[in-house]
């Protein structure tokens, strides 16, 4: 449970509010790159509830601009993509990928006006299938970091964008709650005998650890054979989750397949939910992950499949033998239907937690701790990512012996724990 004014602090990530300002000062992901072409369509895309226009000029620089032109606010996203810039529809104003208008036709010839317009944009660099932006104080601008997902074979990360349709940290919650993996995702109806070791354990055993750059934790079961199984989460601030591989006794395929979450606020009631899927070992087939993830969007990357049409929920398949708990077809859409039907915004007011809860419970401390901290001083230590080596920072399955603890074979290296292990 969380007072109106804390969920209020996590929630709002507009401009101006301390959250939002917050997020700013991080570098986060965008646009997936096979969107843009040069001279191509233009992007709308809405973050941090400012609306913005992303596209690639003729020599493949991209830009994000301010969605309205500045002569008279037409949509630069009706614009033409041509000679290495932006020109709105109404007057002509032409905008490069940095901003700067370089001409105004409609104006008298002499003219100054061009020279001294800029529209809003936004730096971006492209690493990882997406087009990454930074919208915090230039003089802040952290380094860009470089996670590991960035350094794959071709065709062996692929990137992903739907919109979640209520506030990002009730979609992010749903990524740190281990305990929801044997019920909401369980692949047989609830009186049917479990098949996956998460489906027969249903009470795993959470522990969390805050770490430097956000906090990581762990959900251990017992397993047929009595050893321990430990799927350990990474949740880096300020709005990833990075999800374990299925691990070695899987089959060879999903082995090391990885998914990283970054669930970046679209506005306070809307979330971008983008997931990179990588495995240096193979090919990511995009179809098929789509097709898995059960989510099915518009042009707008709005689902087609939401709650207007109650996730097409199947209460026959709930009932008969060869059927699923939930009705809904795909895990991505299970946990979508979840997190949005608590509302918008979830009124935590309301909530009764549990021992469940406990990696949720963390995830809002770290956040409201750093908001108010950043409130207080303007400090955010974890938004220069650059500080840290990534290929340290993963997720993990693992099997260990009961006598054991998980820590053991997971050791958080030193300069790794935070900095107030008050938190
Ligand atoms: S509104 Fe864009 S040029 Fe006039
Ligand atoms: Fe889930």
């Amino acid at each position: 449970m969380l007072s109106h004014e804390d969920n209020e602090l996590l929630c709002r990530v507009g401009p101006g509010t301390t959250m939002g300002e917050m997020m700013r000062r991080f570098w986060m992901p965008a646009v997936v790159i096979h969107e843009l072409e040069p001279d191509g369509k233009p992007v709308r895309i809405r973050l941090l509830g400012e609306d913005l226009v992303c596209f690639m000029d003729t020599e493949g620089k991209v830009g994000l601009l301010d969605e309205h032109c500045p002569h008279r606010g037409s949509s630069l996203a009706l614009g033409a993509n041509e000679e290495c810039g932006l020109r709105c529809l109404f007057h002509g104003w032409k905008f490069d990928v940095n901003g700067q208008c370089l001409d105004t036709p409609a104006e008298p010839e002499n003219s100054n006006l061009a020279k001294h317009m800029k529209v809003k944009s936004y730096p971006t660099r492209v690493a990882g299938g997406m087009v990454w932006t930074y919208m915090g104080p230039a003089e802040e601008e952290p380094e860009f970091p470089h996670f590991p997902w960035f350094d794959m074979p071709e065709g062996s990360c692929e990137a992903f964008r739907v919109i979640y349709e209520c506030n990002y940290s009730q979609a992010l919650e749903g990524a740190v709650d281990s305990s929801h993996a044997g019920i909401l995702h369980r692949s047989v109806p609830w009186t049917s005998e479990a098949r996956w070791p998460h489906e027969k354990d249903l009470r795993p055993k959470l522990e969390v650890e805050f770490t430097k750059y956000g906090m990581r934790y762990c959900a251990v079961r017992t397993a047929d054979d009595g050893s321990k199984h430990a799927r350990m989460t990474q949740v880096p601030m300020p709005f990833y989750t990075l999800i374990p591989p299925d691990g070695p006794k899987a089959p060879e395929f999903r082995r090391n397949r990885r998914l990283i979450n970054a669930f970046v606020p679209r506005d306070d009631y809307s979330t971008w939910h983008i997931q990179f899927f990588y495995d240096p070992g193979q090919t990511i087939d995009r179809q098929h992950r789509i097709e898995e993830s059960g989510v099915v969007w518009d042009d707008n990357f709005f689902k087609i499949n939401g709650a207007d049409v109650w996730y097409n929920q199947d209460r026959e398949k709930m009932k008969s033998a060869d059927g699923i708990f939930s009705g809904i077809t795909g895990v991505a859409l299970e946990d979508h239907a979840v997190s949005e039907t608590m509302g918008k915004i979830a009124d935590r007011t309301k909530e009764h937690l549990g021992r469940s809860d406990m990696a949720v419970v963390a995830f809002r401390r770290m956040m409201l701790k750093a908001a108010k901290r950043f409130a207080e001083n303007g400090e955010i230590p974890e938004a220069d990512q650059a500080q840290f080596d990534w290929n340290e920072i993963t997720a993990e399955t693992f099997f260990f012996e009961p006598e054991k603890k998980w820590q053991d074979l997971q050791p958080l290296p030193e300069h790794l724990e935070p900095s107030d292990k008050a938190a």
